[in-house]
């Protein structure tokens, strides 16, 4: 899941300038190394470079100006992150340069085919193949033709940007799975992954879809599909803001400075996390009715009424997000739910009916997996609905309906304000179906008036930071960690662990509590520390039994528990304390301590907490 950016102009720009701020803004999307290539004098200019984009500006010449130009930001799949893998790849002559985000499924038998035709390989991307086969085409054939005739010949996915020596004001780009959309300004046109990286320059866009290439020259612009059929497509008009549209880590100085003087995105996008419940609970909660008024549901609220099974598709965090919203919709919501990895479920027996939902749950909304299994869904004629941050991203423009969390910009690689919003969420949407299916007035007037609550008692937990800072210290050497919860605090369990693996690269797993009994309990030793979320709820009892099972072996316990319960603390070791709440509520309290711990153990360790290594903010590739 690379980010790509480019532009078409009547007036020779400033290479450097625009095409570094535009592969900043997309640095979240891969950040193991970067390139740059442009059209000169009817020769390509091209840099690339192994590392962050700061690390290409180093190596670039700051004066070069150009009609067409493109860069790239890689998250490497194929061919370890150094600068001959980095894009642009280019073919034998050097006169055909592409960037591209995506897989090439069968580029091992086209590169063989290739050199067995006498073309010399300069890297191991599957990329690079695209770029010798329209050179083998080319001899033949135009460059749009060479470039669709080569999109005919690949299987996999693709956004592509490619340009010539030999066509010096002409961009050919194409899309098949991974994102690409084109914005118009006045004299330019604006190429990019995503509209974040275009917003400073347009704001009218046309996204591309599967199966079409366009043909960008400055006065110019046709889209057509692989088998040559004229896509006549109208510009959209982008009204979010920047900020609306979750403009994601773009971190110019100004930006920088967005962190509001916190050491890192993921500190402050922690202390963000009240506020971004806020902002998912504004306007949607009806307390005195206790009800949650979700205007994006509102289409097909008399279709949710008939639903007998909501599949819930998602990602990591957003998965375990999803896990969490199951234990609450069926509880409190009467609807039975499935929770499935997006990866899986696209490849799985999907036994969809007309009874059936599916919920995809995605920060960026640009993941890939999730993405793929929707279009899957939706082949199949199941109702899908939305839980995205990202306002128009694929998925969100994917869905018939759907819910936006408004958490604002996540720029931090590890996501926590948008777990916890996802979460919100999620209670609103429990209480939406729930109140369609018989939940009582009472409990609904009781789940709305505890949500209301959430974000003080969040801002109250997050001065347990000093305290949590001083555990993280104690524990931040150790090589591996147990996250254990019950019920509603076994997903965010899951989620505990997940966000120490990501930025201290600690082996951590997750587990429910009364699972460690049968096996994993074995690991246990003074070396091996358990992290137990422990609130004072219908499981409590059983969840201080495990704490006891662990201390039996000289494990350690760090516990979070309820405000008040001196219990506790007299069996484990290290206690963080979270105000008392509706039992399924308990997770969005109990989440912050769990991303305060790991961003400081992160810390402790020495890493890059807000881009940890291997990672990326959006992973479009399957
Ligand atoms: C979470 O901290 C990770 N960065 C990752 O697991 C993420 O949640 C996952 O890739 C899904 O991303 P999405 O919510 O943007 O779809
Ligand atoms: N598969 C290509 C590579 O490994 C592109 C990866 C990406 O989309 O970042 O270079």
């Amino acid at each position: 899941m690379c980010g790509i950016f480019g532009f078409v102009s009547e007036d020779k720009l400033n290479v450097a300038d625009i095409i570094i701020d535009g592969l900043k803004r997309l640095e979240y999307r891969g950040y193991d190394s970067s390139g740059l290539a442009a059209v000169i004098n009817s020769k390509i200019y091209s840099r690339k470079q192994s590392g962050r984009v700061f690390e290409l500006e180093k190596v670039i010449s700051r004066s070069i100006k150009s009609s067409v130009a493109m860069g790239h930001t890689r998250w490497a799949t194929h061919g370890k992150p150094t600068n001959k893998n980095a894009h642009p790849h280019c073919d034998c002559t050097g006169r055909i340069h592409l960037v591209h985000n995506g897989i090439i499924e069968n580029h091992k038998e086209l590169k063989s085919k290739l050199e067995k035709r006498g073309h010399i390989f300069k890297s191991d991307t599957d990329t690079e193949v695209m770029a010798h086969l329209i050179e083998e085409f080319s001899k033949k054939y135009s460059f749009e033709e060479s470039v669709r005739l080569t999109l005919e010949s690949v299987v996999g996915a693709y956004a592509l940007v490619i340009i010539s020596a030999d066509a010096p004001d002409t961009m050919i780009v194409a899309k098949k799975s991974s994102p690409l959309l084109v914005g118009f300004a006045e004299n330019s046109k604006f190429v990019a992954s995503d509209v974040s990286a275009i917003l400073p320059y347009a704001r009218r866009v046309v996204y591309l879809h599967d199966g079409e290439f366009a043909v960008i020259t400055p006065s110019d612009f046709r889209v057509a599909t692989l088998d040559r059929k004229k896509v006549f497509r109208s510009q959209e008009l982008i009204e979010q803001s920047p900020v609306d549209l979750a403009v994601h880590g773009f971190l110019s100085a100004k930006d920088e400075a967005r962190k509001n003087n916190f050491p890192h995105f993921m500190l402050k996008e922690i202390y963000e996390e009240p506020e971004a419940v806020e902002n998912a609970i504004r306007g949607r909660l009806i307390v005195k009715d206790g009800l949650a008024k979700l205007g994006g549901l509102e289409s097909v609220e008399d279709k949710m009424k008939r639903l007998n099974r909501l599949i819930i598709s998602a990602c990591g965090t957003a998965y375990l997000a999803g896990l969490t919203g199951e234990y609450m919709l069926e509880e409190y919501g009467g609807m039975p739910v499935e929770v499935e990895y997006a990866s899986e479920l696209r490849y799985k027996k999907q036994l969809f009916d007309a009874r059936t939902a599916l919920l995809s749950i995605s920060q960026s909304g640009e993941t890939a997996d999730t993405l793929e299994a929707l279009k899957e869904a939706k082949r199949k004629g199941v109702l899908n609905l939305g839980l995205v941050n990202v306002v128009g991203s694929s998925i969100a423009r994917e869905t018939n309906a759907g819910v936006y969390n408004h958490a604002g910009p996540e720029v931090s690689v590890a996501s926590t304000k948008a777990f916890v919003s996802q979460l919100a969420v999620l209670s609103l949407l429990t209480l939406f179906v729930g109140r369609q299916r018989g939940m009582s007035l009472v409990m609904g007037k009781r789940i709305a008036s505890e949500l209301s609550t959430l974000p003080e008692k969040m801002r109250r937990v997050l001065k347990e930071a000093p305290n949590i800072k001083k555990i993280a210290r104690k524990y931040h050497k150790h090589g591996h960690f147990f996250y254990l919860g019950r019920k509603y605090n076994y997903p965010v369990a899951l989620e505990g662990a997940l966000k120490l693996k990501e930025v201290s690269y600690i082996h951590a797993e997750g587990y429910g509590a009364g699972e460690m009994k049968h096996g994993p309990i074995a690991m246990i030793d003074k070396n091996f520390p358990s992290m137990i979320i422990a609130p004072s709820d219908s499981v409590y009892e059983k969840v201080v039994s495990n704490i006891q099972e662990i201390k039996a072996r000289n494990g350690k316990v760090i516990a979070i528990a309820t405000e008040g319960n001196k219990e506790i603390s007299k069996i484990a070791d290290d206690v963080v304390y979270i105000p008392k709440m509706l039992e399924m509520l308990t997770p969005i309290l109990s989440a912050s301590p769990l991303h305060l711990f790991a961003y400081y153990v992160g810390v402790m360790r020495g890493y890059d907490v807000d881009k940890p290594r291997n990672l990326a903010k959006s992973v479009t590739v399957e």
